[in-house]
């Protein structure tokens, strides 16, 4: 399992300024973190977590669905991993999709355009790594032609991106697969959650248990309206920091920089990013390596965008003038 995030050392986690990981800029709010102080004070981790009720009813409230098509998870991940086979991909996509078969997105100026083939098909709207979104018109057309489609929206509650949660009223051919991590900027917590008519199945092939009872306390008892109302402004908040930075970013050398919606930037860079990286871990920061996306290479790098998004492209810059002499160049 490959992924973004920096190794924790001697079992503490690293504080290093992490551009490689996916997670909400706003951070977590305030509401959340009152809640996980509530958590440890009633020592909730004393007790086994019941059968999910609340928190699948509290999850319903907070889109506006049925909580009978609510499933719960540790993270999404674990979601993905139960999935049965048979599933296309469209690539680049997040890596730990079950793959049957593959194809890949059509590279269009600085877009990446994913589009829906194949009979079952799993896709991340946002994408990860690219930022790209496919259109709600999109997903209604292939669910009318009979296609089984999984969506992962474990980025929607905070990126520019019109949510498929809606349509598991109308359509049995579709299951979203979501999580808090993102959105909540825990991905210590981990709870992920599906939501489709097909959710009971795939519970039935998880363990019981699988939400602590930590993460069972705080999202059950989380207020749904608060909840909305911070994605909302998460949401502006990502699109008017993404328009910013796309306004304000200057690198001094080619690089090819991608559309994106979503909370990082997919870049094409003239140099290695393990090189990159090598120096900027010596500076305090980190991106993420994007060579092992497929259809990806060791020249792209993701990056979360942050407020302090300038700091990071000067340390960039000086590591491009320090080291020019001797990057090889691709672009
Ligand atoms: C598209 C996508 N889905 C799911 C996940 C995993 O989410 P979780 O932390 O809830 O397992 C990630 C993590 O990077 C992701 O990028």
């Amino acid at each position: 399992m490959i992924h973004g995030g920096a190794k924790w050392i001697n079992g503490k986690p690293n504080t290093i300024d992490d551009f490689s990981i996916n997670l909400n800029p706003l951070g977590m709010p305030d509401f959340l973190s009152d809640l996980i102080s509530d958590a440890i004070k009633y020592k909730v981790y004393q007790y086994y977590p019941d059968n999910y009720t609340k928190l699948k009813e509290n999850i319903a409230e907070i889109y506006d669905v049925n909580p009978e098509y609510i499933g719960v998870f540790n993270g999404a991940t674990e979601a993905i991993r139960l999935l049965d086979k048979g599933i296309n991909v469209p690539e680049p996509n997040f890596s730990e999709y079950p793959r049957t078969s593959i194809y890949f997105a059509e590279e269009n100026g600085n877009s990446f355009i994913y589009r829906i083939l194949g009979k079952k098909v799993l896709l991340s709207n946002p994408n990860n790594p690219t930022g790209s979104t496919i259109s709600l018109e999109e997903i209604v057309s292939a669910l009318n032609d009979g296609k089984e489609l999984i969506i992962d929206e474990s980025f929607s509650d905070i990126s520019a991106v019109s949510s498929a949660k809606k349509l598991v009223e109308e359509f049995n051919n579709i299951l979203i697969i979501s999580t808090f991590t993102k959105s909540f900027s825990v991905p210590g917590l981990r709870l992920g959650f599906t939501i489709g008519k097909s959710s009971k199945v795939l519970e039935s092939k998880a363990i019981p248990w699988r939400v602590n009872s930590i993460a069972y306390y705080i999202f059950s008892n989380v207020n749904p309206n608060d909840v909305r109302i911070f994605f909302n402004e998460s949401k502006s908040y990502t699109k008017n920091l993404l328009s910013e930075i796309k306004l304000s970013i200057k690198f001094d050398f080619n690089y090819k920089m991608y559309n994106s919606n979503a909370p990082y930037l997919l870049f094409k860079f003239p140099f290695k990013v393990n090189i990159l990286n090598d120096y900027l871990v010596k500076k305090g920061f980190m991106v993420r390596d994007a060579s092992s996306f497929v259809g990806l290479n060791s020249y792209y790098a993701r990056i979360s965008i942050k407020r302090n998004f300038k700091t990071l492209i000067n340390y960039i810059n000086k590591f491009y003038s320090t080291n020019q002499s001797i990057l090889k160049f691709i672009i």
